[in-house]
């Protein structure tokens, strides 16, 4: 007996199952009522006391060997079927979509707009030169205009700066087109300003130009007409302000009526009942002649708004340290379907 409980223990072993059938299988032969195990357990009547507690050892630990080896083989089998699933690829994703950023959004509504009125997209690099950001816009060296815009300018060659504006683009869009011209540039700008509440030394500007024959000061108030009512409601109105930019002859600013109230006074205007969203004019026949635009022949409009600035009265963000923070909290109140 000794020596059949040795040989099944090496049965035991050495046995492998490739499926659950084959170890079900194997469970019965051992443990069921009629398998070998009770069988053993039932001869142990027959063996004399002197070897009964050797035997009872050997027994117990063939028992104890079929029942592991069962576990075992029973987690390999439930291991590799957990793998051989496949994932559900239609079920719905149960980690939250992401949102557009705010001032994304409202660039997309921007470009939007004005693409409807056939205006295309135009990009120039934010490192720019002194040509593109300032001479070519009509600002001499040493002129004070050009401390309205307070420069970062690479140490090693001051030639170079980091753009101030995106009126940089229209100056290469004119140089590299023919009219007619009608473009917008949406870009970051830099200006070496504290951050507060209401600047920041990194921020987003829209560029729009439409140049060609008898461009006038009309179309440049009708299409932002259009603009303002398209972005802030059907029922918005606008006024013009004399202004000065070196780059523009007659400058102007424009206000809408306030969107908040709605005209009517409250503390976002300042209970003036309109705020300012952008700068514009009629290009300076200097800036059409630097860039190679015949000026007998040819006039047209410019306009720049701040994305941060629109952002901010269309959604009444009162600080626009917001938008470079990533807080999820003010991120995720926004959503948008472009
Ligand atoms: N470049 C001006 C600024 O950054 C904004 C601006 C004003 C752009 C008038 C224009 C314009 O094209 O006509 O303050």
């Amino acid at each position: 007996m000794k020596e059949k409980i040795g040989e099944l223990l090496e049965d035991v072993k050495s046995f492998h199952a490739d499926n659950m059938d084959q170890l079900e299988a194997f469970r019965i032969k051992y443990l069921s009522k009629k398998g070998i195990i009770p069988a053993l357990f039932a001869d142990f009547r027959n063996v004399n006391s002197a070897d009964r507690k050797e035997m009872g050892l050997l027994m117990n630990g063939l028992k104890n060997a079929v029942q592991e080896k069962i576990i075992l083989l029973k987690n390999s089998f439930e291991n590799t079927s957990e793998i051989k699933e496949k994932p559900d690829l239609t079920l719905p994703s149960s980690s939250p979509l992401g949102t557009r950023h705010p001032l994304s959004i409202v660039r997309n509504d921007i470009i939007d707009i004005f693409s409807r009125i056939g205006f295309n997209v135009s990009e120039g690099p934010e490192i720019e030169d002194d040509f593109h950001n300032f001479s070519a816009l009509n600002f001499p060296p040493d002129h004070p205009a050009r401390d309205m815009q307070d420069t970062f300018f690479i140490e090693k060659d001051p030639d170079i700066a980091l753009r101030t504006h995106t009126s940089s683009v229209q100056v290469r869009v004119m140089q590299n087109s023919k009219p007619p011209i009608r473009t917008i540039s949406p870009g970051r700008v830099f200006r070496n300003e504290a951050i507060s509440a209401r600047a920041h030394c990194i921020f987003h500007q829209v560029e729009g130009l439409y140049v060609d024959t008898d461009v006038s000061f009309a179309d440049l108030k009708q299409t932002l007409f259009y603009f303002a009512k398209e972005l802030f409601g059907e029922n918005t109105k606008i006024r013009f302000r004399p202004s000065y930019f070196p780059f523009t002859e007659p400058s102007a600013e424009m206000d809408i009526s306030c969107n908040i109230c709605g005209g009517k006074g409250c503390n976002i205007c300042k209970y003036t009942g309109w705020v300012e969203i952008l700068g514009c004019g009629m290009v300076d026949p200097n800036v059409l002649e630097s860039c190679g635009i015949d000026n007998n022949k040819y006039t047209g409009f410019a306009f720049g708004m701040g994305i941060e600035r629109i952002t901010m009265l269309k959604y009444q963000i009162n600080d626009l340290r917001l938008f470079f923070e990533n807080d999820m909290r003010f991120l995720e109140q926004f959503k948008s379907s472009n």
